[in-house]
């Protein structure tokens, strides 16, 4: 609670002024500093923030992130427990609902997730476009924004209704169309949902069906999805998040705004830094080429892809958790080989004064790759892999933006370094 003493002061020594600014959960509004001028005209101080190093863009009840101590929780449920006991689809209503579901809740939540797994026939001819080997997340990230086109009504946000038939949609047809980019590439016809699935199990039927009458997925691999799905489910206010919420305070459509977090998910720095871990992996081809990579990470030349976090100045949770499902899924598939090196490549790396500095960790794609290679993916679904599932997390932030009194259009000021005043020179005097 704020006592009276909850306050900074400032000292302009421009001017001599003193000013006393609120500080609100350790926070002070950056607008406060506007009240501080050196004379009427003057705009008042701003804070510059270079990729937001430091400022909180919203207040937010979905997920808790102590990047010092590596703790997740989701709507305050530690991740652990929610990967060992839950299910990604409990996890979703979790997240866009903020308390867990009753058993009838659930059912109906299910129920209605499952019956909206198909898309558009439309879809299809629109995902056959384009070239045959066109980047998965491409098509992932082109197709969610041409939903928009095929429910027109969804740019009515204010409408609670409409607003939650687009989430149930987004959640349900995701999978859909990310199986659909995998099976162009491979030359294979798409193969439609089946509903008796669960949601992990049908995604695995849509990529990997072919002349069976059903599909049986193995319980082991789809439970190790299940848990992959849960663990990339939200993770606050990253790149991709704030790209949702950014893009969607201009009231755009929430199809149109979870494709502007695909697209800042597709980046190497962020999610696509799980299909460049098995590129790298596949480089570095055996354990005894680790010292030799590593020198090169430390010279600069390249750096530790699944190494490092923003936030996360400790062992990433998730990264925990994944290590552990690598040894289910490898009790089934058989051990990837590129273990070894990853393995390696951790304990050196967690040895080494660099990385140690620097407080570079393993972080949640460092293992997942290796579980997504063992279940057949492509390196290029890695990402996509990772986009199903967050899908949740985007949309219950975007839902709570909406809902958010103090949120308006996303509208950052600027230094301005440039050139003023100039005259127009006619081409021929240039
Ligand atoms: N390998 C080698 N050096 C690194 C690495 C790395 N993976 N990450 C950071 N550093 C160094 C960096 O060079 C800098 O050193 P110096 O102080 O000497 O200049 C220092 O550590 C701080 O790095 P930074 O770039 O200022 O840190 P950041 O918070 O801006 O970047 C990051 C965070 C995740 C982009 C970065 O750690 C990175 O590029 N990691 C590799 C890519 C990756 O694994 N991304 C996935 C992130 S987790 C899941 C997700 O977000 O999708």
């Amino acid at each position: 609670m704020a006592t009276a003493n909850d306050t900074l002061t400032i000292t302009d020594n421009r001017t001599g002024k003193t000013y006393e600014v609120p500080v609100e959960d350790g926070t002070i509004r950056a607008t406060a500093l506007r009240d501080i001028k050196v004379n009427e005209s003057d705009f008042g101080v701003m804070s510059y923030d270079p990729a937001f190093m430091n400022t909180a863009s919203c207040r937010s009840a979905v997920t808790y992130l102590d990047g010092e101590n590596g703790v997740l929780e989701y709507r305050g449920y530690p991740i652990e427990q929610l990967a060992e006991h839950s299910t990604y689809l409990e996890v979703a209503y979790l997240l866009v609902h903020g308390e867990l579901p009753n058993a009838k809740q659930l059912d109906e939540w299910t129920n209605k997730i499952t019956t909206h797994t198909f898309v558009h026939e439309n879809v299809k001819s629109f995902i056959q476009g384009f070239r045959y080997d066109a980047h998965p997340m491409g098509m992932l990230l082109a197709s969610v924004g041409a939903l928009s086109t095929f429910y027109p009504d969804a740019n009515q946000i204010k409408d609670p209704e409409i607003r939650y038939l687009q989430i149930i949609r987004l959640i349900a047809k995701m999978p859909t169309l990310a199986a659909f980019a995998y099976r162009h590439n491979m030359g294979q016809p798409y193969v439609y949902p089946d509903n008796d699935l669960r949601y992990p199990g049908n995604f695995l039927s849509m990529l990997f069906k072919m002349s069976e009458l059903k599909y049986e997925p193995d319980p082991r691999l789809e439970r190790a999805l299940d848990i992959l799905f849960i663990l990339h489910a939200d993770h606050e206010q990253n790149c991709s998040t704030s790209a949702v919420r950014a893009v969607g305070s201009s009231q755009v459509d929430p199809y149109s705004a979870v494709a502007a977090g695909i697209a800042a998910l597709y980046g190497p720095l962020h999610g696509g830094a799980n299909e460049q871990v098995l590129r790298m992996l596949r480089r570095i081809e055996r354990k005894e080429n680790v010292p030799d990579f590593i020198a090169g990470v430390k010279e600069g030349k390249e750096r530790l892809m699944g190494f490092g976090h923003r936030v996360y100045k400790n062992y990433d949770p998730r990264a925990k958790i994944i290590k552990k499902a690598c040894d289910d899924v490898f009790e089934v598939t058989g051990v990837n080989p590129l273990l070894e090196i990853a393995m390696e490549l951790e304990k050196i790396a967690l040895e080494d004064e660099y990385f140690v500095k620097r407080k570079l960790y393993p972080n949640v794609d460092f293992y997942s790759g290796l579980i997504y290679e063992a279940l057949h993916m492509p390196v290029g679904m890695f990402t996509v892999l990772f986009a199903i599932p967050r899908t949740s997390g985007w949309i219950s932030q975007w839902l709570e933006m909406i809902d958010d009194k103090e949120q308006k259009i996303a509208r950052p000021r600027q230094i301005y370094t440039g050139e003023r005043n100039r005259d127009y020179i006619p081409l021929d005097k240039r």
